[in-house]
């Protein structure tokens, strides 16, 4: 395996990798725990160049490079407060930024700058989500996440819920349901947010059925997995249209009645308006600790990108 840059889920259809990644990751877990993580990356310096919001991504790769010994420096709110307010092109930035930091982690709000961005760097790029592209370490630890959950990958249903056109996190995961064997899914969406039609081949292409749907009770008894998503918002052309259909999917106390029994509830957050609070003390709530999965996917992830897998 050689991986250079992070930029897409492709580069991880591979359940030999995908084993080895989530093995890491469960070491440095039980290493965090006992307070023993391994310097492996002593001296090395990540940089975060954020030109969108995030909490968890950017904080958990910055508490992964720390935990593993490296360094920080950080930029928040790039668009504004890094030379692009000058006009400077992502490329420039980036070939500067690398001249200072052995991996760059970028969030920016065009789909494909990640993998602009590794054209031109002379480090490692990861993408931490491209526009309405992809968030290929976002779906690395929701797998992570169904398979501590669930105790398995294969023999699954899903049901992926919300905005799966502007989605980035939907884009990443379905690519990764590819590798799991036996997969079901009910994609359900208002019409206006339904899956892209490249998307929607990849699953045909891959052999995993999958139906759609305006409504999500019906499907609630027979899934394993509930994957909430966020309206994004940010992506929309006209707000009559976000407003209009914002409040289409909410998990409360009405759903937790029809949801199967085993089933988990799965969130990249923020909740925003799609998730009561009261549902965080049902035990089918896992959303937190996939947030918390994130820390040592990712510190798993960097520690592979400088091929210091051998812990
Ligand atoms: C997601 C994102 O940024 O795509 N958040 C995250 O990284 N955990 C989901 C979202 O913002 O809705």
């Amino acid at each position: 395996m050689n991986l250079k840059h992070i930029v897409s889920t492709s580069q991880f259809l591979d359940r030999t990798l995908l084993k080895r990644i989530f093995g890491l990751a469960d070491r440095l877990q039980k290493a965090d725990e006992k307070n023993i993580v391994p310097k492996l990356l002593k001296n090395k310096i990540l940089a975060s160049v954020f030109y969108e919001p995030s909490t968890r991504t950017r904080f958990s790769f910055e508490s992964a490079v720390l935990k593993l010994g490296g360094g920080v420096i950080t930029t928040e709110s790039a668009g504004h407060f890094s030379s692009a307010i000058k006009g400077e092109s992502l490329e420039d930035t980036i070939r500067v930024v690398g001249g200072y930091a052995d991996v760059i982690v970028l969030r920016h709000p065009e789909k494909g700058a990640a993998e602009r961005a590794s054209r031109v760097s002379s480090v490692p790029i990861i993408n931490a989500g491209d526009g309405h592209g992809e968030h290929p370490t976002q779906s690395l630890l929701d797998l992570y996440t169904i398979q501590q959950e669930l105790g398995r990958i294969d023999n699954l249903t899903a049901a992926l819920v919300g905005d799966l056109r502007y989605g980035r996190t939907i884009h990443s995961l379905i690519q990764l349901f590819s590798v799991c064997k036996n997969t079901r899914m009910f994609l359900v969406s208002p019409k206006a947010l339904r899956l892209p039609p490249v998307y929607a081949s990849f699953l045909q292409k891959h052999k995993i059925t999958f139906t759609e749907h305006g409504n999500l009770e019906r499907v609630l008894p027979e899934v394993d997995i509930l994957y909430m998503t966020r309206i994004q918002k940010e992506r929309f052309l006209s707000l009559r249209l976000y407003n209009k259909i914002k409040k289409s999917f909410f998990v409360g106390t009405a759903v937790l009645k029809l949801l199967n029994k085993k089933a988990i509830i799965m969130d990249p957050l923020p909740r925003v308006q799609k998730i009561a609070p009261e549902v965080d003390e049902d035990p089918r709530a896992v959303y937190f600790k996939q947030a918390k999965n994130g820390l040592y996917i990712r510190m798993a992830l960097l520690s592979l990108l400088f091929k210091k897998a051998g812990f």
